[in-house]
């Protein structure tokens, strides 16, 4: 397994939900953890798992998660194995919106395919901290992710 997982954050709470997911990911395997800044298109070369997460920021993904993603050509996503997850407020999702759908339903759009519904992590205020036991929840769909990767 050779995951790339990119990620924005301005306060640092969804850098350390993408810190613990690809810690997870890890054990089992090859991963690289870029912040969105850092990443280019030809980083997804040879990978088989993309993982992208950012906060939700006007119910929407980050400026720059939208431009990494509208940076990527749609034939290296056709068929690529991918998750997206977000931090925001919990409360409705109507209220808040959900980066993660939006950056799911990119991903689905260009042929890749999602191994889980894209998930929320949630912070208690606008900059964190991370409700108690997000990190291992995060974990955990880390975990849930590769079994769908390798079935
Ligand atoms: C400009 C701005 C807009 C935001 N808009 C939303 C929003 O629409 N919905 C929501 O749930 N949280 C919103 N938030 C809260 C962010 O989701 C929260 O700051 C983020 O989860 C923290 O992650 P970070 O530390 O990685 O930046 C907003 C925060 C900022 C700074």
């Amino acid at each position: 397994m050779n995951a790339l997982v990119v990620y924005d954050s301005t306060f640092g709470n969804t850098e350390r939900i993408a810190g613990a997911i690809a810690d997870w990911l890890e054990q089992h395997g090859s991963v690289r953890l870029l912040r969105v800044a850092k990443a280019q298109p030809v980083d997804l070369e040879g990978i088989d798992l993309l993982v992208l997460g950012c906060p939700t920021q006007r119910h929407k993904p980050t400026p720059a998660i939208q431009a990494f993603l509208a940076s990527i050509p749609h034939a290296t996503l056709r068929g690529m194995r991918a998750a997206a997850f977000d931090t925001r407020y919990r409360k409705p999702r109507l209220l808040t919106g959900s980066a993660a759908r939006a950056i799911a339903k990119r991903l689905r759009k260009a042929g890749a395919s999602l191994l889980q519904p894209p998930e929320s992590f949630f912070v208690s205020a606008r900059e964190g901290p991370l409700e108690e036991g997000e990190l291992e929840r995060a974990a955990e769909w880390a975990h849930q992710v590769l079994d769908e990767l390798e079935t």
